[in-house]
């Protein structure tokens, strides 16, 4: 089975790494898709992204990190892939993965959306709350792998500096 695993990673947390440990155990090759994504105005540029994910994700001898843009159905279908991962956090992110996850189906019928329950330990993590955290000095080291935290330290120093 080929999965792929879709977001905006900006920037990769440790709730991403557990939803693709535990996904890649799943499937015989996960890639991990990353969104071009210009509406967002995201912290990280789309290549630091992808590099940051092939960094912390090395252990993982079947996974593979690959940008997209455009329709996730698409580059599902480029890709040859059955099933689409994604991680549930709380109730509040179901709505919205459930509307996803409809119309996904509905623009390709081949495609499935296979959710995973994010472990207990970072149902509280997002990318935006790291982002958040880090604005005000806070510690981040709890919710991203150090080569992350470090990257975002650099990057919240060039933004006071500009
Ligand atoms: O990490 P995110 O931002 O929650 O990931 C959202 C993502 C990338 C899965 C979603 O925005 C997406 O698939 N975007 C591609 C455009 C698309 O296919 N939209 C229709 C799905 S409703």
């Amino acid at each position: 089975m080929r999965a792929i695993y879709p977001g905006s990673f900006d920037p990769i947390t440790f709730g991403h790494l557990d939803i693709i440990s535990r996904s890649a155990k799943i499937a015989d090759e996960l890639i991990v898709g990353v969104l071009k994504n210009n509406s967002k105005s995201p912290l990280f540029s789309l290549e630091e992204r992808v590099k940051m994910i092939e960094e912390v994700s090395r252990e993982f001898n079947n996974v593979k990190v690959v940008p997209f843009e455009g329709l996730l159905v698409d580059f599902a279908k480029s890709m040859q892939a059955d099933v689409v991962v994604r991680g549930l956090r709380a109730i509040t992110d179901f709505e919205y993965e459930i509307q996803m996850a409809q119309t996904n189906h509905k623009l390709a019928e081949q495609v499935e959306t296979m959710f995973l329950t994010t472990s207990l330990e970072y149902s509280y993590l997002s990318s935006t709350i790291v982002k958040e955290v880090a604005t005000f000095g806070g510690d981040i080291s709890q919710f991203v792998p150090e080569l992350v935290r470090q990257k975002v330290l650099e990057k919240m120093e060039e933004r006071r500096r500009v």
